[in-house]
């Protein structure tokens, strides 16, 4: 009881020391009001202590930055104390002892929300706040309904679910502000948008006799409407909120009615059309959200009347045309991008003063980018990334009250100079002027004087030199990022020796011949996470390390150098790694099965030797590429993949490994891309490969692979393959009619031109092309409707099976050198994709059929070498072949043939048949320049995106990206609320 006194006592003087902040916004006056303090009503802390029974508390997953400090509020709850005075998230109506307001925000409360819930029974709720709980997945009660005193209701983020009781909530007409959002989805990719919803109309009639409401979010309510909300009669609405709602058409005229709105959000949602003039009548509007919807036409010049306007937010749309002659002249952030504006940017934008945020990148502007966009006061963040501005950068007479922090210049076509102006501002932290023309000597001495700069981007740039960058000062400006990648650099600059906490270095494709000095080694030890060497001429290191330094690296890209040498071993936090194409010798290190967080592991194109470490095959559950191809690593292949291993790419071809396939890679189970071509294993067809859902390319060419590959009981097709390279084996035994059956991937019906992908997408840029080494590589994708099949020179028998016609998406076929027998299938006829077939160097006999004049993109074709009787078919594209196409078929006839038609044919000598085999490998070499699966360069240049650069290449095809700059490439996002 004492204790208690002392409480009250010390809630007493408390309440007078803050009296005047806590209540300072109403009018009261200390004098005007007699201070009493209640004790809570018995009945209302056993309702709450009820309450308390029916949750267990369980802090919830996810959002751990916003529940950081959470805790279970409930847990002060405890008999005998006072519930208004002591218990968290109580508050009571002073005078009456009654529960007024509850906030259960971030309690951890966990279980469902039953309809018979003591919290039903507080009467006298004016402001209930559940959110950041779990109610696992339970209905909204109807029954809160009841609480019909309650002005503030916030289930928002509380795992509800279902149809929302429109009836029961639409009787709380005292409500101000109403929140049933959900922002799941955005944790680990699980959408679960629609959790709760509403149907057609709900909006409205939630709403109808809510006449005091100011604020409602309903973001993440699934509205299953075709027609738009009518904004009709929320008149008083301040705040309004629909983010990722799936709610279609147009925005109704009636948005105009909203008068009092003062925050619109109607973001990744699936409006259309234009935007009503109507929203110009909204005059109290200061923050405008339409993110992410297909909203086209011209940018209203409505929204110039909004005087109020801080932040005009129209990015990710379809909207087109030009700027807008006026601008909401107190605007703060102006988002346009991810659009299809033109045109220039008006000078007069400098009459925004107050604007801090200027985002137009991935637009279509063109012209200069005036210079009085740089002068503008309170600018903080401008980017124009992905552009067409051309000419000089304007950049003069930098004030040194320029708030500017972020410059993004990225992707245009900007020529002239870097002016040295550039470095003057003051603020300037991140810097981006990669991709663009740039040209002349650029001192970068300008830059190490800066104290703010922290990332600088200069990347692709060719016409630029960069000069002085050996210039080494002690007061240098710390870096945390630089990419200078393609800036014609020939040595590592020595600035770097000062940049102790540098996070990310690119120098790739520069002439850098020097080794790898020492003190590389020693800078960002403990910060570098991102270092870029590739395609350089780096001849090896000053000091080879076995380990490298750094601590938290992550991407480490040492490829297309010359380094010599034996392999050095990544730091073990890397996750990315790839040194291929350089002159490496020696063994690859047992060390590499203790890189854990492994992902990606390119050593292709070297000169290792030794076997594959053994558990380099299962070390690691997070590897998803292992390409080991072109080197001369010899032994048996590794048993591969542990238990929930996710390798979706594996590439030994181009070695010397022995034997068989281990049993055990039936367990990689995510298998995209299998190629063991070129190399000496003796084994039978694995069979177990059909159980990989997702391989789309299987290449075991020019290896000694033997026997059948159809199996009546273990063949079942191939539901998702796009390449298949068997040539150059012993492969036996003839194609029954069942072999190409469920090969669904090559079925017209599962083309789709609008999902082009490429093959191994998202997860490792994947050429199946092998130059010989010395060359450059070319890093080609392949397109998924690249599809081959490539059984050459084997020892298949047999008929060709008609439904190889079912294939129809086919483009390569290649089935020659083999002992095919019979008739080549009419159906061949169906392969209207069909631009290369090679059927050479069989048996096959009969004529050609006629209905191969349907194959109009056929470009290449080979039907030498066979027992081919009878007229070559004339019309359409298969006229337009060359006596070699035809040649060696002793009873073909017609042009381009020289022999007329109407004699007999000849059978061929045997033994003028067996000279060819000698020599069929170099024929097939030759043809197979264009037209072999392994071999694809230059064929078809429509489909397949050849690099026209390496770096080009390196840009283009690397698809995963060095982690993003911790400096940001669009302006910053806030979030409101
Ligand atoms: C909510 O609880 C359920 C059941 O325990 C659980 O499966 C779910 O992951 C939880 N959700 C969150 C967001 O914590
Ligand atoms: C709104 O109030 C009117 C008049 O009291 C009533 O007839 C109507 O049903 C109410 N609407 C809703 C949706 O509850
Ligand atoms: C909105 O403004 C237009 C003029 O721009 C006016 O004609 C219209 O009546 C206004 N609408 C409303 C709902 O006030």
């Amino acid at each position: 009881m004492k204790r208690d006194m002392f409480n009250r006592f010390l809630l007493f003087l408390l309440v007078i020391l803050l009296y005047p902040c806590l209540f300072h916004s109403h009018s009261l006056h200390l004098n005007s009001t007699p201070i009493t303090f209640s004790v809570c009503l018995p009945h209302q802390s056993s309702i709450l202590l009820q309450l308390k029974t029916e949750f267990t508390f369980q802090r919830r997953e996810y959002y751990d930055d916003i529940l950081n400090n959470s805790y279970p509020k409930m847990k002060s709850w405890k008999a005998g104390s006072d519930c208004c005075s002591s218990w968290d998230g109580v508050s009571c109506d002073m005078a009456t002892g009654y529960v007024m307001s509850l906030d259960l925000s971030m309690s951890w409360l966990h279980g469902p929300l039953h309809s018979n819930s003591s919290l039903f029974r507080l009467l006298h709720l004016h402001e209930l706040n559940l959110s950041f709980n779990n109610f696992t997945s339970c209905p909204i009660p109807s029954e809160f309904g009841q609480l019909s005193r309650l002005t503030h209701l916030n289930l928002s983020h509380s795992v509800f679910s279902g149809h929302i009781p429109i009836s029961e909530i639409s009787r709380l007409t005292n409500l101000i502000s109403l929140d049933l959002s959900y922002y799941f989805y955005e944790l680990d990719g699980n959408d679960l948008t629609g959790a709760l919803h509403m149907k057609e109309g709900e909006v409205g009639r939630l709403t109808q006799n809510m006449t005091n409401l100011r604020r409602i979010y309903l973001d993440s309510v699934q509205i299953d409407s075709h027609v738009p909300v009518d904004f009709a009669n929320l008149s008083s609405l301040t705040h309004l909120s629909f983010w990722r709602c799936n709610l279609l058409g147009k925005v109704p005229n009636s948005i105009g009615n909203l008068k009092s709105l003062n925050i619109l959000i109607l973001q990744y949602c699936s409006f259309s059309g234009i935007i009503p003039s109507s929203i110009g009548n909204l005059t109290e509007l200061k923050h405008l959200y339409l993110e992410s919807n297909g909203f086209s036409g011209q940018i209203s010049y409505s929204f110039g009347n909004l005087t109020q306007l801080e932040d005009l937010i129209l990015s990710s749309n379809s909207f087109s045309g030009k700027l807008p002659m006026s601008l909401p002249h107190r605007v703060k952030s102006i988002d346009f991008r991810d659009n299809d504006l033109t045109g220039s940017i008006p000078s007069d934008i400098s009459n925004l003063t107050f604007l801090e945020w200027l985002d137009l990148s991935n637009n279509s502007f063109t012209e200069v980018i005036p210079g009085s966009l740089f002068k503008l006061p309170s600018l903080t963040c401008l980017s124009l990334e992905n552009n067409q501005f051309t000419g000089y950068l304007n950049i003069q007479n930098v004030s040194n009250s320029s708030q500017l922090e972020s410059l993004i210049l990225s992707g245009n076509n900007l020529t002239g100079h870097i002016p040295s102006s550039v470095s003057k501002f003051t603020m300037l932290s991140y810097l981006n002027l990669d991709s663009n023309d740039f040209s002349g000597r650029l001192d970068f001495g300008i830059f190490l004087e800066k104290s703010s700069l922290s990332s600088l981007v200069l990347s692709n740039n060719r016409g630029l030199f960069i000069t002085n960058l050996s210039t080494t000062s002690t007061l240098s400006n710390q870096f945390q990022g630089i990419y200078l990648s393609s800036c014609n650099i020939k040595e590592f600059p020595i600035f770097l020796k000062t940049q102790g906490k540098l996070e990310a270095l690119d120098l790739s494709n520069n002439n850098i011949s020097n080794p790898i000095p020492r003190w590389l080694l020693s800078i960002g030890t403990e910060t570098l996470y991102n270092l870029n060497l590739s395609h350089n001429f780096i001849h090896g290191w000053e000091k080879a390390p076995l380990i490298l330094p750094w601590k938290v690296m992550d991407t480490l890209d040492l490829h297309s150098n010359m380094l010599h040498g034996s392999l050095v071993v990544p730091p073990m936090s890397t996750t990315y790694f790839s040194i291929s194409e350089n002159s490496l010798v020696g063994r690859i290190d047992p060390l590499f099965c203790k890189l854990r967080d492994l992902r990606y592991l390119d050593l292709s194109s070297n000169n290792l030797s030794g076997t594959i470490p053994q558990c380099l095959g299962n070390f690691s559950s997070s590897l998803l590429v292992l390409n080991l191809r072109g080197n001369n690593l010899n032994g048996n292949m590794p048993s591969s993949c542990g238990d929930g291993n996710q390798l979706q790419t594996l590439d030994l071809s181009y070695n010397n490994l022995h034997g068989k396939i281990p049993q055990s890679l039936i367990k990689c189970k995510e298998l995209q891309i299998l190629n063991l071509g070129h190399n000496q294993m003796t084994d039978t067809f694995p069979f177990m490969v059909q159980s990989f859902s997702k391989l789309q390319v299987l290449i075991l060419s020019s290896n000694k692979f033997y026997g059948p590959i159809w199996h009546p009981h273990s063949f079942f097709g191939f539901v998702n393959l796009y390449i298949i390279d068997l040539s150059f084996n012993d492969f036996t035994g003839s194609l029954l009619s069942q072999y190409f059956q469920n090969w669904t991937s090559m079925e017209e019906t599962s083309y789709n031109k609008s999902q082009l992908k490429y093959i191994g997408e998202g997860s490792y840029s994947y050429s199946v092309t092998v130059v010989n080494k010395g060359q450059n590589l070319l890093y080609i994708r392949i397109f998924t409707f690249f599809m081959c099949i490539d059984f050459s020179n084997n020892k298949f028998h047999g008929e060709i099976p008609r439904t190889i016609g079912d294939l129809q998406t086919l483009v390569v076929l290649n089935l020659s050198s083999n002992n095919f027998t019979g008739p080549i299938p009419p159906s061949l006829e169906n392969l209207i994709k069909l631009e290369s077939l090679d059927l050479s160097k069989n048996k096959l006999s009969g004529q050609i059929p006629q209905q191969f004049t349907r194959l109009t993109f056929l470009e290449y074709l080979n039907l030498s070498d066979n027992e081919l009787v009878g007229p070559i078919p004339q019309a359409g594209q298969i006229g337009t072949f060359e006596n070699s196409s035809f040649e060696g078929n002793w009873g073909l006839c017609g042009p381009p043939l020289s022999k007329k038609c109407g004699t007999s044919p000849l059978p061929p000598h045997d033994n003028e048949k067996s000279g060819d085999s000698i020599l069929s490998g170099f024929g097939w070499e030759a043809v197979g320049i264009g037209y072999g699966c392994g071999l694809i360069i230059g064929l078809m240049p429509g489909y397949i995106i050849t690099s026209r650069s390496p770096y080009l290449a390196f840009k283009i095809f690397r698809v995963i990206p060095p982690r993003r700059l911790r400096g940001v490439n669009s302006c910053k996002r806030f979030k409101l609320k």
